[in-house]
């Protein structure tokens, strides 16, 4: 089965709208020589989002948010809703990423609550799981990523399913510029797409985008994503400079 790669610049609470409109002004200009082959997503933090939608309207680069809630709207200060991020032109969502699960509490039941609410917005989710050090070595990486998997895309649809992206993640190599091997990324990959396939049958799994996260950078985005069931990347650090996110695409099909 052949999968386009979708490669998503994952900012994180990194440039406010100024900053954004000056990345997108350098990096949008040539960028559609490329998105035949891969879908380019940019995450830029909430505040950010207007000024990225304006920008991205007529562009083949698509706008992700980095959270949403699990509400519809109301009394939860400090929250922003699907409908709010429709209102902007997102399409794609972040969610259950290893900051949000670590440092703000976010379980697996919370996870699941905001990706069925995202669906049901005609958000894309791109659904982030992995495991800490402590429990690859300590021999868990398996049951750690079923209950992630299981328990965070509890009661989607198939249909659901083929228009969710997840992104594996090891919590280890994010932000630490140790990335997982090749050969770990795509063993794991492998774990995750046959997880897939028992909780949503074989045809789903077999198309389903597994993006590869944790310091992903021009120099090894091409032994990644030449991995059989590595089909893109979640990127922090490296997709800050629009010279070094364009080049880390580029380099995805060296
Ligand atoms: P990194 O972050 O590329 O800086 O390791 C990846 C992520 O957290 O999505």
């Amino acid at each position: 089965m052949e999968r386009k790669l979708i490669i998503a610049a994952n900012w994180k609470m990194n440039k406010g709208p100024a900053e954004t409109v000056e990345f997108l002004e350098a990096f949008l200009p040539g960028v559609d020589a490329v998105t035949d082959r891969c879908d380019v997503v940019v995450a830029p933090p909430s505040v950010s989002l207007a000024a990225a939608g304006a920008l991205l309207a007529d562009s083949v680069v698509a706008l992700s948010a980095q959270n949403c809630s699990q509400f519809d709207e109301g009394a939860f200060t400090g929250e922003v809703s699907t409908s709010m991020l429709n209102e902007l032109g997102t399409q794609y969502v972040i969610l259950g990423h290893s900051e949000r699960r670590s440092i703000f509490g976010e379980e697996d039941a919370v996870i699941n609550a905001k990706v069925r609410k995202a669906l049901a917005a005609d958000l894309k989710p791109i659904f982030c799981i992995g495991e800490t050090i402590e429990e690859r070595e300590g021999g868990r990486l398996e049951d750690v990523l079923r209950t992630q998997v299981r328990d965070g895309l509890a009661e989607l649809s198939a249909q659901d399913m083929n228009d969710t992206v997840v992104a594996y993640e090891p919590v280890w190599a994010i932000g630490t510029g140790v990335t997982a091997s090749p050969e770990q990324a795509q063993e794991a990959h492998a774990f995750v797409r046959s997880l897939l396939a028992d909780l949503f049958g074989a045809e789903v799994a077999a198309q389903v985008r597994i993006q590869y996260g944790g310091s992903v950078k021009p120099g090894n985005s091409a032994e990644l994503m030449g991995q059989p069931d590595i089909d893109g990347a979640l990127v922090g650090g490296a997709s800050l400079e629009p010279d070094s996110f364009r080049a880390l695409i580029d380099n995805a099909f060296a």
